[in-house]
């Protein structure tokens, strides 16, 4: 009987010469099975087999192979190992005890370990160890392992969670490029939409879109997906919300590339008179606070405790830290009846997503004197995306949180909101939400994550009206599982999540439903190198 560990611990051979069991091969490939499951199958064996494990594994562990008898085996490793020889029945009871202390116990700081285990054994050969010290060896190195690969699991979404952060290079060309049009082509400034045509914008027999983004081929997906896809284009008015250095490459885009007949108005946060330092506080307080500034911009992640957090907890967090959710242009959906005084029932769209069909009805629905139109995402199939409650967004032990919020209540998306302003007038959604804004800066941030919706979420309570899943397809930034025929049937499908389908780390099958509404025989979009994959 041989127990076999191959020098990179992947795999455990257990061999028997008389038949007995064998040839049992355990693979432990590093992504499925943790060394912790391991060091438990290594218990367990020591209890099924377990004189014959202990003479045997410790001896035929890769490289020391000298002894062939057990009786060499006994006499070399028996007496010194296992302190008394006296009867294998209490020498395995006396192993089992000692690997269960050490089973719950903590590994002695001052314990060296061996850094590979070709190292153990030959420090083994030269009798260094004896069975409670070997047992903590075993499991101090199965923990190290185990703590390397979360390690650089941990370093693969920071790595991704930059990579999702920075701008493309095709889209930082595509914006400077058009500022640069903006400044030397007159009919990239010309009005926009045409004076004739200004009466629509606060028409409200059309049908109002409002977007808020800095990525201009984010924005022209948007647009040309909903105004391909609606049976009456001509009823359409985008309005595009941007900020002051996007401005002038955002006019340029739509100046020059109209999706007529629909009408688009491009604006710059610094035009909306509105936008006082005295009407939102409490964004000039999240975003000047330079504790928030270091917090979002990931520092402290690096020295963040990684052993009380899983990857996916983690992803989620470096996903709410990204600096776009704490921008004004991600906030400014929460002001849009002050920004918007005339209209009385808009659409409101995220920049990551994609219309595929006629969004028309949406004006229909009959709101029972509710404000947001919006789809519930406590329910679906998929169940990350779609199992989402109060308690995954807020921290329950927060005793406010506690106090006003169930944690089981269902939560609803972003993205695709049908938002009733002439109610949402009349309602205190607005000062709810600063007021919460404001409690969570007051108890540093440990309310919620930072980020747009779980204050939404409180501020909208009670004025929700959930309206069909199919219209609103979230997920396609999370992972690549997302079906494909759901993805087909979808009215608005939304890569929210990391990635973004404009972004390397897009997923490749997910990415055709976007490509699609890129204009790549457009002269900017060819320019900056920006191609179909
Ligand atoms: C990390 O978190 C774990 C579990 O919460 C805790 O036991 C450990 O002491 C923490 N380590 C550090 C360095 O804070
Ligand atoms: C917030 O953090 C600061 C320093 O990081 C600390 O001095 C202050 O007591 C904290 N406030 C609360 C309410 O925890
Ligand atoms: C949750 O709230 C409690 C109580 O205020 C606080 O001690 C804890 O640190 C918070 N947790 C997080 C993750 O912020
Ligand atoms: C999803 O990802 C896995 C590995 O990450 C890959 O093997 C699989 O082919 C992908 N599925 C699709 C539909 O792209
Ligand atoms: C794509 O861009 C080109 C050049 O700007 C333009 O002529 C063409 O109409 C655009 N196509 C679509 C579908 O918008």
């Amino acid at each position: 009987m041989q127990l076999h560990f191959s020098p990179s611990m992947r795999s455990i051979t257990i061999s028997s010469n008389n038949g007995f069991i064998d040839l049992m091969k355990i693979k432990v490939a590093a992504c499925h099975i943790s060394y912790r499951t391991l060091f438990h199958t290594i218990l367990i064996l020591a209890f099924l087999l377990p004189f014959v494990f202990i003479l045997t594994a410790l001896v035929t562990l890769e490289g020391v192979n000298k002894c062939s008898s057990l009786d060499c085996l006994g006499r070399r490793l028996g007496p010194r190992l296992l302190g008394r020889t006296d009867n294998s029945a209490r020498l395995v009871k006396d192993f089992y005890n000692i690997l269960n202390e050490v089973k719950t116990g903590e590994i002695p700081s001052s314990l060296n370990l061996p850094d590979s285990f070709d190292q153990m054994v030959s420090d083994m050969k030269d009798n260094k160890y004896d069975a409670k010290t070997f047992a903590l060896m075993l499991k101090g190195m199965m923990e190290k392992f185990e703590k390397e690969i979360r390690e650089s699991k941990f370093a693969e979404l920071m790595n991704k969670h930059f990579a999702a952060s920075s701008v493309p290079k095709g889209i930082n060309c595509l914006s400077l490029r058009l500022t640069d049009e903006y400044s030397s082509n007159a009919h990239a400034r010309k009005q926009l939409p045409p004076p004739e045509l200004l009466p629509m914008l606060s028409d409200n027999s059309y049908h109002h879109f409002i977007l808020s983004t800095d990525n201009i081929l984010a924005a022209s997906v948007v647009v040309a997906s909903t105004v391909q896809s609606s049976q009456k284009p001509e009823n359409i008015v985008f309005h595009v919300i941007t900020d002051k250095k996007t401005y002038a490459a955002m006019h340029s885009w739509f100046a020059l590339n109209p999706p007529s007949p629909a009408i688009v108005e491009v604006k710059g946060i610094h035009q909306f008179d509105w936008l006082t330092r005295e009407n939102v506080p409490v964004l000039e307080a999240v975003e000047s606070q330079n504790g928030v500034r270091d917090y979002y911009h990931g520092n402290h992640l690096l020295g963040a405790n990684l052993s009380d957090t899983n990857p996916r907890k983690f992803a989620s967090k470096l996903q709410a830290r990204s600096p776009k959710y704490i921008s004004l242009l991600n906030h400014i959906r929460i002001y849009i009846p002050e920004l918007f005084p005339n209209l009385d029932k808009v659409v409101f769209l995220d920049d990551d997503v994609v219309v595929q069909r006629d969004l028309s009805p949406l004006w229909e629905i009959e709101m029972n004197g509710k404000v947001n139109g919006a789809v519930e995402t406590c329910r679906g199939e998929d169940d990350w995306v779609m199992s989402k409650h109060l308690k995954n967004y807020f921290n329950f032990s927060h005793p406010l949180i506690a106090g006003h919020l169930d944690p089981d209540e269902c939560a609803w998306a972003y993205g695709m909101n049908v938002f009733d302003l002439r109610t949402w007038r009349t309602s205190n959604i607005r000062e709810t939400y600063h007021s919460w804004l404001k409690e969570n800066l007051r108890s540093n941030m440990t309310m919620w994550k930072l980020g747009t919706l779980p204050p939404a979420l409180i501020a909208f309570r009670g004025h929700v009206y959930p309206i069909d899943s199919s219209w609103h397809m979230l997920g396609l930034g999370y992972q690549n599982k997302t079906n494909v025929e759901d993805v087909k049937m979808a009215a608005v499908i939304h890569y929210n999540g990391q990635s973004k389908p404009w972004l390397e780390i897009g997923f490749e099958h997910l990415r055709p439903f976007w490509n699609k509404y890129v204009n790549y025989s457009n002269d900017f979009v060819r320019n900056c190198n920006i191609m179909d994959s």
